[in-house]
Order: structure tokens, then C-alpha cells, then sequence
């Protein structure tokens, strides 16, 4: 039997996409394997390691638990959709100087998630880092490396304690 399908309509990365799709979908599985955008990694499958993290209408989301229908009528971002803007080039920059990149399979998620929470927070300390990323796993680096390169990329953004508001919200 035919599985149920539906079709959905989204802007995804800012450009607008509808396509059918089975109603079982995940929206990991739409962005790799129907649209192609194999930056967003799919590891444990159960929403505990953040490397299929996406932005879902600003908020941050484990796509390996969403279904694909719900994204009709939103608006999604992936790592491809920020990879090149003037606040993110920088930052995996940053991933690169500090050594914060060995296997990369965290690294499209850590990013996205680091990226998202300096939009609010672009002098946040060191704890502050950790707790934003907490949520993203990473098997090889030990985390300081991580930790040292969303910190380093907040020392180089030098925003003043206080203006928390000094950088635009993208
Ligand atoms: S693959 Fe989605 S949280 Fe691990
Ligand atoms: S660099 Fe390999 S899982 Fe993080």
C-alpha cells in the first residue's frame, strides 16, 4: 500500500519549498535525504546528541524528532543557510583556529547552536557557553576546544558587557 503523503509548503534557508512527502517523514530525513542538505547529521536518532540540530522559527530543535509535516508553514534554517553569513563565517573560523574539529560530525550542530545563542547573548561567558551547548555532544574533542572557540569568537565580536542588544538579531 502507498503510504499517506501531504504536501507541505516552508521557507527553508529563506527560499520558499513545497513538496509531497510521506506523512512519516522526520524533518532530518527531509533535509538529507529528499532536499539534499547533508549538513545537518543524523547520530543518535532520539533527540539526546544535537547533531541534527536546525532553527524552526528561531527556536532551536532536534530535527530527528519532528516530523516533516510540521514544518508546513514555517520558517527553517540549517547550517547551509548560515555557513556563509557575516556572523557565522567567523565563528566556524574560530571552530578551525582552536582545533575544535576533529571527526566534524558534532560540528554542524555545535555551530548552529553556538551561532543561535550569541545572536542574544554576543558577550557571554564562559559558563554561560557551556550551558547554551550543553544540549550538543561532541565524541572527541573534550569540549574545552569547543568552549575555547565560541569564546575566542566572543572576545573578537567585543561587545561590550551590558549591550547585549550591540549585534543584529538574524
Ligand atoms: S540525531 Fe537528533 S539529537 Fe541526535
Ligand atoms: S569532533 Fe567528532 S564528534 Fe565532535
Amino acid at each position: 500500500m502507498k503510504p499517506l503523503t501531504r504536501e507541505i509548503t516552508f521557507a527553508l534557508n529563506g527560499r520558499p519549498r513545497s513538496v509531497e512527502i510521506p506523512v512519516t517523514l522526520s524533518a532530518l530525513d527531509l533535509l538529507r535525504d529528499v532536499l539534499g542538505l547533508t549538513g545537518t547529521k543524523y547520530a543518535c536518532g532520539e533527540g539526546e546528541c544535537g547533531a541534527c540540530t536546525i532553527l524552526v522559527d528561531e527556536r532551536s530543535l532536534c530535527s530527528c524528532l519532528l516530523f516533516a509535516v510540521d514544518l508546513d508553514g514555517r520558517a527553517v534554517t540549517t547550517i547551509e543557510g548560515i555557513a556563509t553569513d557575516d556572523t557565522c563565517a567567523p565563528l566556524i573560523q574560530a571552530f578551525v583556529a582552536a582545533g575544535a574539529v576533529q571527526c566534524g560530525f558534532c560540528t554542524p550542530g555545535l555551530v548552529l547552536q553556538a551561532r543561535h545563542f550569541l545572536a542574544d547573548n554576543p558577550a557571554a561567558d564562559r559558563t554561560a557557553i557551556k550551558r547554551a551547548i550543553e544540549g550538543n555532544l561532541c565524541r572527541c574533542t573534550g569540549y574545552q576546544k569547543i568552549i575555547d572557540a565560541v569564546a575566542s569568537h566572543v572576545a573578537a565580536l567585543n561587545v561590550p558587557e551590558g549591550r547585549q542588544d550591540a549585534r543584529p538579531r538574524r
